[in-house]
This record gives structure tokens, sequence and C-alpha cells, in this order.
């Protein structure tokens, strides 16, 4: 196959495109940060659709994969516009570009964001969408967007709704690394590694038996292969859809540090402060949908694999 990853060299798309040129496909990645060495990159912003076409005419691509997007909740509510201009108007002209180019094929990473605060655990795909923060419901709206692209154009796509995606890949040539980092795994090892004094714990007073939110840790090359059974299913004539990834475990923030303890044999200090605006309490995916329709099975289901994984990263490339 020709794949087309938006957002390539990010976290994920990262190690999507390790698993595609793996797999013996043809690859070219869509960014505005530089791909990793030897991968085919182009420098482009998705919002620019006459470079779009260009590409589109130069390059036949039977598939896009879609990364590319902002995902701070915090930052979302602080400035909103900077999200529905990114996730949802670059967005729109990537579709746009893809339908005039005849290129039917999408796979769409959004998020838990889009149930909002959870009105049944596990989460299921049928569980109402009502999100919560502008970051939410740009993913929200970007899939509403895609069910009216397959009815008008036969654009197909299938959404893959992350929970918490961690770990890194498990050859250790790829990691988590976020300017700035604001997700709890990368900070907890980082605490580790003296890189910072501590680990923030928000809220010890939510509704769990610790006190602590539980959220469910999906490792990053499970991630990457549910991307390409789901690319598998669409081009077997699938027909589009959308399906929660997770491992249907919650682990609360001091399960995680616990674990972080073990799996690094440090002292990880942490320091208390109080709850992060639009945090539910508990997180958890019901991923039966995935297994059923595309087969998937988590390979590194484990929170000590994931926090290992993510552990030699730290370790290997503390400079990053
Ligand atoms: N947490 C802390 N201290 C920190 C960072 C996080 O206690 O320094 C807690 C949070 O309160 C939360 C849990 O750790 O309970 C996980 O937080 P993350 O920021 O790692 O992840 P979120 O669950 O907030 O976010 C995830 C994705 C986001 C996405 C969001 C909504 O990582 O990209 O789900 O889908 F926006």
């Amino acid at each position: 196959m020709k794949c087309l990853v938006v957002g390539g060299a990010g976290y994920i798309g990262s190690h999507m495109v390790k698993h595609l040129v793996r797999a013996g496909h043809q690859v070219l990645v869509a960014d505005t940060a530089a791909a990793r060495p030897g991968i085919p990159w182009v420098g482009l912003d998705i919002a620019d659709a006459p470079t779009l076409d260009a590409l589109f005419a130069e390059y036949r691509f039977d598939a896009v994969f879609h990364f590319a997007s902002f995902i701070q909740v915090g930052e979302s509510v602080a400035d909103p516009a900077k999200y529905y201009q990114n996730n949802v108007a670059a967005t729109l002209t990537l579709l746009q570009a893809m339908v005039r180019a005849g290129i039917q094929t999408l796979i769409f990473s959004s998020t838990a964001a889009v149930y909002g605060d959870p009105q049944r655990v596990p989460i299921d795909e049928d569980h109402p969408k009502s999100p919560i923060n502008p970051y939410g419901r740009s993913k929200w709206m970007v899939e509403q967007i895609l069910q009216d692209f397959d009815r008008a154009y036969g654009l197909n796509s299938v959404c893959l709704r992350y929970f918490n995606a961690a770990g890194a890949d498990p050859e250790g040539l790829l990691g988590e690394r976020h300017e700035p980092e604001t997700h709890l795994i990368p900070l907890i090892l980082q605490a580790a590694a003296g890189r910072r004094e501590a680990v923030t714990v928000f809220g010890r007073d939510y509704p769990t038996p610790d006190g602590t939110c539980i959220r469910d840790y999906v490792h990053v090359t499970d991630l990457v292969s549910a991307h390409a059974l789901a690319v598998d299913y669409l081009m077997a004539g699938g027909a589009s859809t959308a399906c929660n990834l997770g491992n249907g475990q919650g682990f609360s923030v001091q399960q995680v540090i616990d674990t972080a303890r073990q799996v690094t044999g440090r002292e990880i200090s942490i320091s208390e402060a109080p709850r992060r605006a639009g945090d539910p309490p508990r997180l958890v995916a019901d991923a039966s949908k995935a297994k059923a329709l595309l087969g998937w099975q988590a390979q590194f289901a484990s929170l000590e694999q994931i926090v290992s994984h993510a552990w030699n990263w730290e370790r290997q490339y503390p400079w990053h």
C-alpha cells in the first residue's frame, strides 16, 4: 500500500510509520515537524489545500492515517480557536482534498474525550457523546463530519478512540515526548530519572478506592496494530465505524506511581495538588468491538510492560 501518515513525526504517528515500513508499505510522512531520518517526509500543514492537491496528484495514496492534532485539554479550554482551526478546519481541508483526489480510506485518531464524563464504565462505543471541553468536541465534530462524508462522497473511515496512550517502542527506537509534557507516565519517569523533582498528584479526593483518578493505559504499539487492522478491514470492504482502544483495566494515579517505583527501582517523590479541571474520576474502555470487528488483541496489556518500555526510552534518550 501507499500510505500517507499525517502527523507521522509525532508520538503515535512515528510508531505507526515504523510498523508500516516494517510491513513493506510505501510511506510518506506529512507533518510540520521532520520525520525520523530515512523516512520520506514532506513539511506540510494540512490547512494548505493547493499543496495537498499537488501531493495527491503526484502520489496515488491507498490510505491516509491522520494523527495530527492538538491534544491538551486545558489549552483547548483557554484557546478553543486553536483547536477548532487545527483539529476541525484543517482536517476538513484534508478530507476535501482526499475526496477531490478519490482517496477513500482514512484512519482517524479519536479519543475517549468524545464521551465526556462517563455515565457508565466500562465505556462502550454507544455511550452518549457529550464532550466537556473543546478538545473532545473537536474530535467528535470530525467523527460526525466523517459520517456525512461517507454517506455523501463514499469516504470510508475508522475512528479509533484511544483511551490513555502510553509506553514506547519495545525495541527502544521511539518514545513519548511532548513539549510541554503533561502526561502522567512520562512525568513520573522524568521524576524517577531525576529530571524533575517530583510528580504532582492532581487530587486524592475522587470517589475511587485510593482517591486518585483511574485511567485505562494502552500501549502505543497496540494502538498501532489496531490501525493496521483497521485499514485491512476497510480495504476488505468493511463499513465506516468507530472503535474504542483500551485494555479494559483501570489503574489509579497512585498505582501507576507504585508500578513505576517497582519497574525503575527508584524513589519517586510526590507533591500533592488539587484536582485538575475536567478530569473525570474513572475512564475505562470496553474495547470488545475492536476485538470482534478488527480482530485486535493487545500484545502489551500489562502496566508493568507499558511503564518498563517507557522507562527504557527515558533512560536511553535522556536528552530528548
Ligand atoms: N495526572 C496527575 N499528575 C500529572 C499528570 C496527570 O495526577 O502531572 C493525572 C491526571 O489527573 C489523570 C491521569 O493522571 O487523572 C492521567 O493524566 P494524563 O494527562 O496522562 O492523561 P488524561 O487522562 O488527562 O488524558 C488523556 C490523553 C489526552 C486526552 C485525554 C482525553 O493523554 O491526550 O485523555 O481523552 F486529551
